[in-house]
């Protein structure tokens, strides 16, 4: 008789973390690639993250993903980053090897995976406005910009924070060589700045939906076709409507979820699991 190996555990990280759709989607792309893996959502506490990585990686984890709170813990925990880690500042995947941890971030690509892919916008030559300058915007700078828009501004409530992001982008840019981040194209403000300024991608990377709350956009906002993107899911938010009121097409950030799982998926397992029928079981309810 034959035993079988036991499978590869993987788990997502967070507080709180009781309503991760993570080891649904998980899940679902093991059945679909015939991964053999388990994949738990574990709750760690504020003072204890790092224990919580040590503990289940001496249980034989594999690997995991992390959300809030925690992203920049687990910057700091990885031992080797990917260069789009370091961009972001910020880890949501780390893979666990001999070699110790190592800290990838899949945010970015997930965003414009969704964008590109799901969405159908070609990011190349758009005016693109990405509102906010915390952690979720920070990861998705470098990875809008290297899709070549015409334009990225960042527009953030406290303008001096958006303005040390662009500085920051600046700088990762020229080290990567990369010309994409011209002040032509990459630039920052307070939203008094938007005034008569017209955009085809608004991405909303504020913490204003979590609270029910709409940052102060000027009206005429979104050019002709335009897409208006929240980071957020779940739940119809009030930039969403602003949009659509305005004629925008309008997306939430469940296409951008399973993307950036996606990515960590490959990452662990070296194969890539088609995303739309994930994203439709999870619409599905
Ligand atoms: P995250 O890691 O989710 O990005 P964060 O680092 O706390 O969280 O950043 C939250 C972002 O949402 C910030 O850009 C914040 O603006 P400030 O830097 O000016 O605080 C923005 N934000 C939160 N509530 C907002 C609101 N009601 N209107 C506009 N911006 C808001």
């Amino acid at each position: 008789m034959s035993v079988s190996p036991p499978s590869d555990r993987y788990a997502v990280f967070g507080n709180p973390i009781a309503h991760s759709k993570s080891p649904r989607i998980h899940a679902a792309f093991a059945e679909q690639t015939g991964q053999r893996l388990t994949y738990e959502a574990l709750f760690a506490p504020l003072d204890g993250f790092a224990a919580a990585i040590a503990g289940f990686r001496g249980e034989g984890g594999r690997g995991a993903n992390v959300t809030v709170p925690f992203k920049e813990q687990a910057y700091a925990l990885s031992a080797r980053l990917s260069a789009r880690a370091e961009a972001a500042g910020a880890v949501n995947t780390l893979a666990f090897d001999a070699d110790g941890i190592y800290g990838d971030n899949t945010d970015g690509v997930g965003l414009v995976n969704d964008l590109a892919g799901n969405l159908g916008l070609r990011l190349a030559d758009k005016r693109i406005l990405l509102m906010g300058a915390g952690g979720a915007a920070r990861g998705v700078v470098l990875p809008l910009l290297e899709q070549g828009p015409a334009e990225l501004f960042i527009v953030n409530r406290t303008a001096a924070k958006a303005e040390d992001l662009v500085a920051q982008a600046s700088l990762l840019a020229s080290r990567l060589d990369s010309g994409a981040a011209t002040p032509a194209r990459l630039s920052a403000g307070g939203y008094e700045a938007l005034a008569g300024r017209h955009f085809d991608l608004v991405v909303n990377a504020t913490a204003a939906s979590l609270a029910g709350d709409l940052p102060p956009l000027p009206a005429g906002l979104f050019a002709e076709g335009a897409l208006a993107y929240d980071m957020m899911y779940g739940r119809d938010t009030p930039f969403l409507a602003r949009a659509r009121g305005e004629g925008a097409r309008g997306a939430d950030g469940l296409g951008m979820l399973v993307e950036q799982a996606a990515e960590a998926f490959f990452l662990w397992r070296g194969v890539r699991p088609a995303t739309a029928p994930v994203i439709a079981l999870l619409r599905a309810g």
